[in-house]
């Protein structure tokens, strides 16, 4: 039976993920890794890491198994620099560092704002790639001296499985350096930047193969694969205008394809290329969503299981009795760019248990959903439905809240693996199994469940979002 593979390059770990050319999950396996943060702020890993955990869980999934073809996604504006024979020179620096507000305030100056957003969707925010490089230039001077390639982090792991180098449109999106109407690199943003163009690898589409893995009697594919995000819309089937896709992993995510190239006029919310040929997305990301209530419980209730703590949450009624949690632990992105964001509880009583926190935890998070998803509308999505994914999705009491404060069905499908499904469902088509993506996606995904909004609680909701955004502006001291 012929089986495809996708792997997601995560930030706690690598998940991989094999299918049958049906959609049904034949097998996953996942390694995690450690994530430094050597200075407030900063988050950092090793590439080593990612490719050792890739390769045992890959070869894990793989095994017996006739694969046709693997797609690669992973998290996305991750810096990877390489000296000239290929040769990691520093750790890379993950998509939720903040160490570059001045290197983005310089980007910004550099190409004027108007031009910057026109040319790449968006505007120079401190974990995006640009910046990074701008920042290791003033910094670390002899690693930036010893630099030959920039990679992504899939792409990282795609060169050490295949040996070529290559990124995707979606992913390339996200470096801050992509002309994303154009699909292609920006000699305009690299010229203002004074950033060599052959540093970077050929940009793809995600269906596309680039590369090829194992031994040349029997090499498999390597699609070119995706960002994450864009990964884990294929993967619940939001391959063209419609269904909004809503990821509640360590990052909270609101994604919605377009059919054309647009941006909202002071980017907001990111436009990006798709992970579909021809496809634009508009997308929110809050940097702390899932990854509030793991901080939560790293804090406060450590081995805990999750489903106690929302057990507990389910305990208090809607609203938390005036409780109210700000999701930004690690600054914040959407709505609001600024990396000096932090979080808070507001209204705490006595009688207040730590149920209560956690449903405020759950409920902050789905206000910040709600903030992404009214300004991705404004660029012309029209959402009736939303496909949720993420660790987070696996929570009913969590889906019920955010259908509620974003006034639509939530869908869950079958697998709730996200990125890595979509991955592979990216493989299946550079390994001819699919014809393009809409077939991949038509023949593997489908709804296992809805979760309504509740009627009862949408008012009580629309007003405490009021609140939620009036308490950012009013702590911002
Ligand atoms: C997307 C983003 C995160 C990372 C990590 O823009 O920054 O979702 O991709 O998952």
């Amino acid at each position: 039976m012929t089986a495809i593979a996708g792997l997601d390059v995560g930030t706690t770990g690598v998940k991989a993920i094999a299918l049958s050319a049906e959609g049904e999950v034949l097998a996953t396996a996942s390694r995690g890794y450690p994530l430094a943060t050597p200075r407030p702020g900063w988050a950092e890993q090793d590439p080593e890491d990612w490719w050792g955990a890739a390769e045992v869980a890959l070869a894990e999934v793989s095994e017996g198994r006739d694969i046709a073809g693997i797609g690669l996604s992973g998290q996305m504006h991750g810096l990877v620099v390489l000296d000239s024979t290929d040769r990691v020179i520093r750790p890379a620096i993950l998509w939720n560092d903040q160490r570059t507000a001045v290197e983005c305030r310089e980007i910004e100056e550099r190409l004027g704002l108007d031009r910057l957003i026109g040319l790449t969707g968006n505007r120079a925010l401190p974990g995006f790639t640009a910046p990074k490089l701008l920042w290791l230039r003033r910094h670390e001077p002899e690693s930036y001296a010893r630099i030959a390639r920039v990679l992504l982090p899939k792409d990282y792991v795609r060169l050490r499985l295949t040996g070529e180098r290559a990124t995707d449109a979606s992913d390339a999106s996200g470096t801050l350096l992509l002309d994303v109407g154009r699909r292609a690199w920006s000699d305009d943003v690299l010229d203002a930047l004074e950033l060599p163009r052959a540093w970077l690898p050929p940009v793809l589409e995600s269906p596309e193969p680039a590369g090829a893995s194992g031994t040349v009697s029997h090499a498999i594919p390597v699609a070119a694969g995706a960002g994450d995000q864009p990964a884990a819309a294929v993967g619940v089937g939001v391959d063209r205008p419609g269904p909004l896709s809503v990821v509640l992993g360590t990052s909270g995510v609101v994604l919605a394809a377009l059919p054309a190239y647009a941006h909202e006029p002071q980017a907001r919310v990111h436009s990006f290329c798709h992970a579909v040929p021809e496809m634009w997305q508009a997308m929110g990301v809050m940097l702390s969503a899932a990854g509030s209530l793991q901080w939560f419980r790293d804090a406060l209730a450590p081995a805990v299981p999750f489903e106690q703590l929302v057990a507990e949450a389910a305990a208090w009624p809607p609203g938390v009795d005036g409780l109210t949690f700000l999701p930004y632990l690690q600054g914040e992105r959407t709505p609001h760019a600024d990396p000096d964001a932090r979080g808070a509880f507001v209204g705490l009583e006595l009688r207040h248990d730590r149920g209560a926190l956690v449903r405020a935890v759950l409920e902050g998070v789905a206000f910040g959903l709600r903030d992404s998803f009214d300004l991705v509308r404004l660029l012309g999505a029209a959402p009736t439905v939303a496909r949720v994914s993420g660790g987070g999705a696996r929570s009913r009491l969590w889906c019920q809240i955010v259908a509620s404060v974003l006034g639509v069905p939530l869908e869950r499908t079958e697998s709730e693996e996200g990125s890595a499904f979509g991955a592979a469902l990216l493989g299946g088509v550079a390994g001819g199994v699919f014809a393009d993506v809409h077939d991949a996606v038509a023949r593997c995904v489908r709804v296992s469940e809805t979760i309504e909004p509740d009627p009862a609680t949408q008012p009580l909701y629309e007003d405490l979002h009021h609140r939620y955004q009036a308490l950012y502006p009013a702590l911002a001291i």
